[in-house]
């Protein structure tokens, strides 16, 4: 394991002087007040800003970059031999154990992940072809089990009373019931990136278990912000057999995505992929694959430098301690929802109450009347905050909280007021934190929802809303070419005086 909080700087330090260095977390933009000022970035769950020191560890790195099928030069060293450790820093990041699991990247993310894992557990587990999962889910850990498995159960998310939560575990144990040995996984978020409501996957782990059931879980919103055991738990029960994420979700650049699983789940088939660097030789009618793990999953040319940068973000959130991290960011969420339950018309979605669903680095709201693109496109044009809107990736979760508060609103509502703001209200605004959010932050978006509401019909005044839902303000543009353009970059370098 990695000297966690080592090098004699302890974690809170650690990341008090980390959280002032992110790309990007003092550009500039141009609004439509005519200010121009320092964006806040609360878009952290979509792509965390990458870490400085991230940034620099690649910079650093580049001068000596190869590829890692090389071998004997010096580049091809240094590059193989940090690859092999970025594999590493994965497993001790998950306290995965080496002797059963596995780390290796593949493309595109999470959904990369997801959709290979989706194919091996099919063809490893032929006999079982139902997958349970729950409504939560990100549309990349729902998607690959609905095409490649027989048949998806979702679970819904219900605690308590009837507001939406965490997955619920009647419901779940129900399922395993019924669907039996047909089980093959349940696939579940541990984090939503919707309402940031963290859900109990080690319990899952132990329902699924004791069904024969594996459990893969999604860790994309979660690996930057709770801490992860998947092996050596008490109960053996409660360990992980396989678990996804990626780069641009833990302040890395790009997206590789990370799959680590039990080895023995992949082992007996032909890998998913095959090309160069998985093969101990090829002839013209047969090749034989490398057995070897991760190699044999790893399949062309890997994405080095994005594996390298997310191996060096998770070693820099291992030093200052993921304990530290979640305990920080408790405080930070707290502090965002006593701060919008202040906003007059606010609505928060699914449950608040923290002693019954604990949330991590992220919540989704709308402001009652208020189309949330209107919402999103008045805070950065006239705030500079950043926020994402529309549904997440994730229709069903979000179409069904909408349900839910219309349907409690309906008691005091006619009808064309309800299909009013149905109409509104078919995606929320997210705010999602980082390890850089400051109080400060939050205390903007606050105070420029409170402006949004009090002033609303001057700001509606600004806008057109578009055919596609979006909203563009009637005298202000934004010319993204005014920041950055790639040929204005390339134009410009070309052009510069060589000496
Ligand atoms: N699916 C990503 C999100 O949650 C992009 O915003």
């Amino acid at each position: 394991m990695s000297d966690r909080n080592g090098g004699g700087c302890s974690g809170v330090a650690a990341l008090e002087r980390l959280r002032g260095h992110a790309v990007g977390l003092d550009v500039e933009y141009p609004l439509a007040t005519g200010e121009r000022t320092k964006r806040i970035y609360l878009d952290t769950t979509a792509s965390a800003l990458r870490l400085q020191v991230v940034q620099d560890v690649l910079d650093r790195y580049q001068p000596y970059y190869a590829n890692t099928h090389s071998l004997l030069h010096f580049g091809a060293k240094v590059s193989t031999r940090e690859f092999a450790w970025a594999h590493d820093m994965v497993m001790n990041f998950v306290h995965a154990d080496p002797e059963t699991h596995t780390a290796f990247f593949v493309g595109s993310g999470t959904t990369g992940g997801m959709n290979r894992v989706a194919r091996t557990l099919r063809d490893a587990r032929p006999e079982r072809d139902v997958v349970i999962t729950s409504v939560m889910e990100h549309h990349s850990n729902d998607l690959p089990h609905r095409k490649f498995l027989g048949e998806v159960v979702h679970v819904p998310a219900l605690v308590e009373r009837t507001s939406l939560g965490r997955v619920n575990m009647d419901r779940l144990r129900e399922a395993l019931e019924e669907y039996g040995d047909r089980v093959n996984y349940v696939a579940i978020t541990w984090v939503s990136n919707v309402t940031g409501i963290i859900n109990p996957v080690h319990e899952i782990a132990a329902l699924a278990h004791e069904k024969g059931a594996l459990v893969v879980v999604d860790a994309a919103a979660a690996a930057a912000h709770v801490p992860i055991k998947m092996c050596g738990n008490e109960n053996p029960a409660h360990d992980i057999d396989v678990l996804v994420f990626s780069g641009h979700k833990v302040y890395a650049p790009g997206s590789p995505g990370v799959v680590v699983t039990r080895k023995d789940l992949f082992a007996g088939q032909d890998p998913m992929e095959v090309g160069g660097g998985m093969v101990d030789d090829v002839y013209l009618n047969r090749h034989m694959t490398v057995q070897k793990f991760p190699d044999r999953e790893e399949a062309g040319t890997p994405n080095i430098t994005g594996a390298i940068g997310l191996a060096a973000s998770l070693y820099t959130l291992d030093r200052i301690g993921m304990d530290v991290l979640a305990d920080e960011e408790r405080k930070l969420m707290r502090y965002l929802m006593d701060g919008l339950r202040t906003v007059p018309d606010m609505m928060i979605y699914a449950e608040c109450d923290f002693d019954v669903c604990e949330r991590a680095g992220a919540v989704s709201f709308n402001l009652r009347d208020l189309d949330h693109a209107f919402v999103a496109a008045v805070l950065n044009d006239y705030f500079n905050i950043s926020v994402r809107n529309q549904c997440f990736c994730a229709h069903p979760y979000v179409r069904e909280m909408i349900t839910e508060v219309l349907s409690e609103a309906a008691e005091d509502l006619d009808e064309d007021e309800i299909e009013r703001l149905a109409d509104l209200h078919r995606g929320m605004v997210r705010a999602s934190l980082g390890i850089y959010t400051r109080r400060e932050d939050i205390d903007a978006l606050i105070a420029a929802l409170k402006t949004i509401t009090a002033d609303r019909d001057t700001y509606l005044a600004h806008y057109d809303r578009l055919d596609s839902g979006d909203y563009k303000h009637k005298t202000f543009d934004f010319d993204h070419t005014s920041v950055f353009s790639v040929r204005g970059e390339v134009d410009a370098w070309l052009e510069k005086d060589p000496t």
